[in-house]
């Protein structure tokens, strides 16, 4: 199977998921990036049991609505019973490092308020120890370099995000991103904390302290749970 394959097939299974344990008439939360897009479109058969979602990304909010699938303000909702999302790399204990496609802050942010947080992703994104994916960090412009030296001080490489044209890449909520090569992330939850309490820091893309409750991955012999 191609990765792509893959990516549908957890799709699929989230989606399958979701409609057998999420009650009807609920709001569900929605990730970013191309396996939570074969999500979207898994789910898009089914969404007449849904109020609609919570979306984390300008991106997952087009594709909903290409779907029809009605987008709610986070603010307007009291709770998200699941939360399904993709996954750059997911260590042994569930620790994930997300962010690669730039959303790490509105990820985290509905993945916090979810009862249910599913991470769905080929088995490739499996890895005994974090960092080998370069680690995104979403920081406030005026504060890139001073965060950039103290990622330096860690042991990392960080380098700025920048688009095809060679422009710094703009999140969806109007900072920069420093992706962070050469980091092994022995302790993802005390790095967690430590990288986002300095000032500047919008978000860093590790998800440990509020990782997935199981993840769906999908091989040649199948979809897998892992609690
Ligand atoms: C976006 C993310 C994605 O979930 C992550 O990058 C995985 O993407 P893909 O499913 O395309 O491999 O964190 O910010």
């Amino acid at each position: 199977m191609t990765q792509d394959e893959l990516k549908r097939l957890v799709g699929q299974a989230a989606a399958d998921y979701v409609n057998a344990n999420v009650p009807e008439g609920t709001v569900i939360g929605v990730g970013t990036g191309s396996t939570a897009n074969c999500f979207i479109d898994a789910i898009a058969a089914h969404k007449h049991r849904y109020r609609g979602a919570v979306s984390s990304s300008v991106a997952t909010t087009a594709r909903l609505a290409q779907h029809g699938i009605k987008v709610f303000d986070l603010n307007e909702i009291e709770s998200l019973p699941v939360y399904v999302d993709g996954a750059d790399e997911i260590d042994p204990k569930g620790a994930m490092i997300k962010g690669g496609g730039g959303a790490l802050t509105r990820e985290k942010i509905v993945a916090s308020v979810s009862e249910v947080f599913v991470c769905i992703a080929d088995a490739s994104k499996r890895v005994p120890v974090l960092g080998g994916f370069a680690l995104p960090v979403e920081v406030v412009p005026m504060a890139r370099t001073a965060i950039g030296r103290r990622l330096t001080a860690l042991g990392g490489v960080p380098v700025l995000r920048v688009t095809q044209d060679g422009a710094p890449y703009i999140t969806d909520n109007g900072n920069e991103i420093l992706d962070v090569k050469h980091l092994t992330i022995h302790d993802p939850r005390a790095l967690e904390a430590e990288i986002n309490a300095w000032p500047g820091v919008v978000t860093v893309g590790l998800f440990a302290g509020r990782g997935a409750d199981f993840c769906l991955l999908g091989s040649e012999a199948g979809v897998e749970t892992i609690d």
